[in-house]
């Protein structure tokens, strides 16, 4: 076995700018995250470990849209996605709308582990974890005064909040796993890109990993984090690799997004078409965070 430096790199999701008041909460909640996943990888943890242990701390803070903090649909009610990938031998797991998990990435996790499913939706989902031991959460659990603020006084799109995380442990092994609320005033039983394969997750050993943010329709449309680590082929830098993939997503779809990118060295990259987009990644011994 070949011994490889770790390398991660986070996003706290990536559309209009983060209000002042909100970026130092922002801030410390990507260096926590990145904290606790680097910690892991350190140790000797795998990149499935670390994706999952950085996503589940921003699913636990509420500044993020995910998890508690989620927003909220028309209806007023919280629905999440989430999904995970490994690259070594492709198993995934996925959970869509689903309504009443505290941490939705470790029920996509179980049913990953499992083996028999990929992807659950709604009832059906929260079925599955409730038969594994996951104990329900009511919705006054997830939902925030600022979320709720903003579906009683606005109903229009907002700021950003998707999180999600790509890693490559000291095996040599690649994970990407993301997690949201969705967007803003979604119709019932939406489901966006952060619960689809290849769209908002997708992780390859032998080429690299990618977890996506923003437009979920589009995202979904142009498969983008699957053809972001194809573009990785022939050693391509990560970051000409995400941008390239965003380019392709703005020509045949004119969405916005954002992606973190590492390939199987362990170089990340990332890049976005939105005004604003958060990010922790390791820059040589400094951790860089953008909020
Ligand atoms: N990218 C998050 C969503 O569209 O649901």
């Amino acid at each position: 076995m070949t011994r490889r430096q770790p390398a991660l790199i986070l996003h706290g999701g990536a559309g209009a700018s983060v209000p002042a008041a909100q970026r130092p909460l922002r801030q410390q909640g990507l260096e926590r995250a990145f904290a606790a996943a680097w910690a892991i990888l350190q140790h000797g943890g795998t990149a499935l470990d670390a994706v999952v242990g950085a996503t589940v701390a921003m699913e636990n803070d509420p500044e993020f849209n995910a998890g508690v903090g989620s927003c909220l649909n028309q209806d007023g009610e919280v629905e999440m996605d989430a999904s995970l990938m490994e690259g070594t031998t492709y198993r995934a797991g996925a959970v869509g709308a689903v309504r009443h998990l505290r941490n939705p990435i470790l029920v996509a996790r179980a049913l990953m582990e499992e083996g028999r499913h990929v992807f659950l939706v709604g009832d059906g989902a929260e079925r599955f974890a409730r038969a594994r031991g996951f104990l329900p959460v009511s919705r006054e659990e997830l939902v925030t005064e600022r979320q709720l603020r903003r579906w009683h006084a606005t109903r229009t799109a907002g700021e950003p909040g998707t999180v999600g995380a790509v890693a490559l442990d000291r095996a040599g092994r690649v994970a990407a796993a993301t997690s949201t609320g969705g967007i803003f005033n979604k119709h019932p039983g939406r489901i966006g890109d952060s619960a689809v394969i290849g769209a908002g997750t997708y992780a390859d050993d032998t080429l690299g990993a990618g977890s996506a943010t923003g437009d979920g329709e589009a995202i979904i449309r142009a498969t983008l984090t699957r053809t972001a680590v194809d573009y990785l082929r022939d050693g391509r830098d990560p970051t000409r690799a995400a941008q390239a993939a965003l380019t392709l997503l703005h020509r045949r779809t004119h969405g916005e997004a954002g992606i973190v990118l590492l390939d199987a060295l362990g170089r990340v990259g990332y890049a976005y078409n939105t005004p604003a987009m958060s990010l922790a990644f390791l820059s040589g011994d400094t951790l860089v965070v953008q909020v």
